[in-house]
């Protein structure tokens, strides 16, 4: 079986391509352009793996994603490509709408000439698996309910909107042209080799350095947790095993207040890296103005996958951001030029490849 995985260098998509290569019958192609997101330092671990190869393009660009696919002999496309950041999205929504929107309507055109063109035995195996986020739903009360599958989207941001167009070309390109896709959304990831801008790794890292821990607004909004290794394996079941056409939600049954967050993590931190005189890290938190267009909750009815794939979570909140906190404790080594970079004063995501517009560098951090 022959991956694809596009967004490879990203959080989710290094965990799917580190998970997919365990297995020896695969072989994985990461397809990833490299923007500030892109870390091929958290493809180590594989870099010199048999089954493993990195390409370094542009899901936009349709002539030289073709060729990868001809040359690899790709089964499975795992779209994971994305610019991913919600605040990001309001500071600047071009490079959203040409990666999340346009990009993925090019990846659609160039699978569909590439699967049309394959022996009938492949073209029936072959699947385009399109990975999305329960944002696409827009948001809950706080008093209740759960994004099932039916939900209607109802996107709040930027980013949410241009992943709710991305999967519904999916689903056009499926319906119309009968391209074999399958979908999934899931939950708020986390774990190891999360890019400090989100919210754990931002405060575990912003901890470690004794600066202040932002949380917007008064920290009531809710998110559900899902570890990225949970999530990978949760991937790997939708490409391989999902109904052609459905799609599978994908959450960590662990919802938290953003403020109970921050404050586990400063618990974990005072047992693990105690600070200087007996103060403590909850100290360190700051209240600062909310994000416009705040989503207050976000809450996974996984029972689908569970029900027809036989998933479940293997780590609970607890269990998973004890496992984060050390990696990042461990692992210095990985997250220690990113943070030079931003306090040398540069815009994160100063990468070999310069990608973003004008109108995105304004505010980005
Ligand atoms: P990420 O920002 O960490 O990584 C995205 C990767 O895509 C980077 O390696 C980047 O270089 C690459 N990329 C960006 N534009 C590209 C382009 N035009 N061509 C090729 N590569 C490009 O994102 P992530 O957190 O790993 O998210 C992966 C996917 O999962 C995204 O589609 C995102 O919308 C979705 N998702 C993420 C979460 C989450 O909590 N992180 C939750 C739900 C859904
Ligand atoms: P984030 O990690 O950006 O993911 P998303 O916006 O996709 O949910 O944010 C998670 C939650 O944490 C969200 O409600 C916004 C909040 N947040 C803070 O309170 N402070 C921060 O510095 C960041 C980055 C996020």
């Amino acid at each position: 079986m022959n991956f694809l995985v596009t967004g490879g260098a990203g959080f989710i998509g290094s965990a799917v391509c580190r998970h997919l290569c365990a297995n020896p019958a695969y072989r994985v192609t990461n397809l990833d352009k490299l923007t500030y997101a892109g870390n091929l330092a958290s493809l180590r671990p594989i870099e010199n793996a048999h089954n493993y190869r990195f390409e370094q393009a542009d899901i936009c660009d349709e002539r030289a994603v073709l060729d990868i696919l001809r040359r690899d002999d790709i089964d499975i496309v795992m779209n994971l490509a994305a610019e991913s950041h919600v605040d990001r999205s309001i500071d600047g929504p071009g490079t959203f709408i040409e990666t999340n929107i346009v990009g993925t309507y090019r990846l659609l055109n160039t699978t569909l000439e590439y699967w049309r063109g394959l022996p009938e035995d492949r073209k029936t195996r072959f699947r385009l698996h399109h990975i999305s986020t329960d944002e696409v739903f827009g948001d809950l009360p706080f008093d209740g309910g759960m994004f099932v599958e039916e939900t209607p989207y109802a996107p709040s941001s930027p980013y949410s909107a241009s992943k709710a167009a991305s999967d519904h070309l999916v689903r056009a390109w499926h319906e119309t042209y009968g391209l074999p896709v399958v979908l999934s959304n899931c939950s708020n990831n986390y774990g190891p080799y999360h890019f400090p801008e989100k919210l754990i790794p931002l405060v575990i890292l912003n901890a470690l350095d004794e600066k202040p821990l932002p949380v917007y607004g008064a920290g009531a909004n809710v998110r559900d947790w899902l570890f990225v290794e949970d999530h990978a394996r949760a991937l790997e079941l939708v490409a391989t095993k999902g109904q052609v056409g459905e799609s599978y939600n994908v959450g960590g049954n662990s919802e938290r207040t953003n403020l109970s967050v921050v404050e586990t993590i400063c618990d974990l931190l005072d047992l693990r890296r105690p600070r200087a005189g007996g103060k403590r890290y909850r100290d360190l938190i700051s209240f600062v103005t909310d994000r416009p267009g705040h989503d207050r909750r976000y809450a996974i009815d996984a029972s689908k996958i569970s029900r027809d794939l036989g998933w479940s979570p293997k780590e609970n909140f607890d269990s998973g951001l004890a496992r984060t906190v050390d990696w990042f404790l461990d692992n210095k080594w990985w997250w220690g030029p990113i943070r030079e970079q931003r306090y040398a004063g540069e815009r994160l995501g100063q990468s070999p490849v310069e990608d973003s517009p004008a109108e995105d560098r304004k505010g980005a951090a």
